[in-house]
């Protein structure tokens, strides 16, 4: 069977420190304009995964998007900012277009010439999804879009994986996943998936992490999407 691929979408094809401009149109000129923007952003995202850890554990699930207005609203207090209904709303307009890493267009293109199925796999609802692949013009690439919202949990709950197989009708064995997300990546070897790690930046580190006594690690490492491709594309058997 086929090589299939599982890809991530915020953090991994999307870039969600898109929001850095918005943040600095949000604060520039006002009382908060010596906010640093980039730790903004970052606790932004990191609390926004937090709470999507949270909500699953909780069994209180609620769409991402909450999650996402939840931790900018934290973020907020922290940075001691009060934004305003309008400034809130849009800074969360920005999450339905943030841009794509550049490097992902021309890989995902040649996955594609050579017969790799490529999914989208996300905790966003299949509805964010489709919009924010088709706004960054990458939605083409993908056979389907697979959303966590299905199961009223998150990554890496081990049901989101199984049931990635089940919808991609796919071979676990030839499943990878593809994503920038440690944690994803250990969800998806801790039921069977092969990982490519994509990190981005050195400062950029991997969990350590054990699955009984061994120690786990992504299958490849590579510092974009061209170079999983070119990976994937030289060992498709
Ligand atoms: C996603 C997360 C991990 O797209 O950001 O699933």
């Amino acid at each position: 069977m086929a090589i299939t691929l599982a890809c991530d979408v915020y953090g991994t094809l999307i870039n969600t420190h898109g929001v850095i401009e918005q943040l600095q149109k949000t604060f520039s000129n006002g009382p908060d304009s010596a906010v640093d923007v980039v730790k903004f952003s970052t606790l932004w995202r990191d609390k926004q995964l937090e709470y999507s850890f949270r909500r699953g554990l909780m069994k209180s699930y609620l769409p991402f998007s909450i999650c996402t207005r939840d931790a900018l609203r934290y973020t907020a207090s922290v940075f001691d900012v009060s934004l305003t209904e309008q400034q809130e709303s849009e800074l969360l307009a920005c999450y339905a277009v943030l841009p794509a890493f550049d490097d992902v267009s021309d890989a995902l293109k040649q996955l594609n010439e050579a017969g790799i199925r490529c999914f989208a796999f996300s905790n966003g609802t299949a509805a964010a999804v489709e919009g924010l692949l088709s706004n960054a013009g990458i939605r083409d690439y993908f056979d389907g879009i697979v959303s966590v919202d299905d199961l009223q949990t998150f990554k890496p709950n081990p049901d989101v994986y199984h049931y990635f197989i089940k919808q991609a009708k796919a071979d676990i064995d030839q499943t990878w996943l593809v994503s920038s997300n440690p944690f994803d990546v250990l969800g998806a070897l801790s039921v069977g998936f092969k990982a490519a790690w994509i990190q981005r930046t050195t400062a950029a580190k991997f969990d350590t992490w054990c699955l009984g006594d061994d120690k786990i690690e992504p299958t490849i490492t590579v510092d974009g999407l061209p170079a999983c491709a070119a990976y994937l594309l030289g060992n498709k058997g």
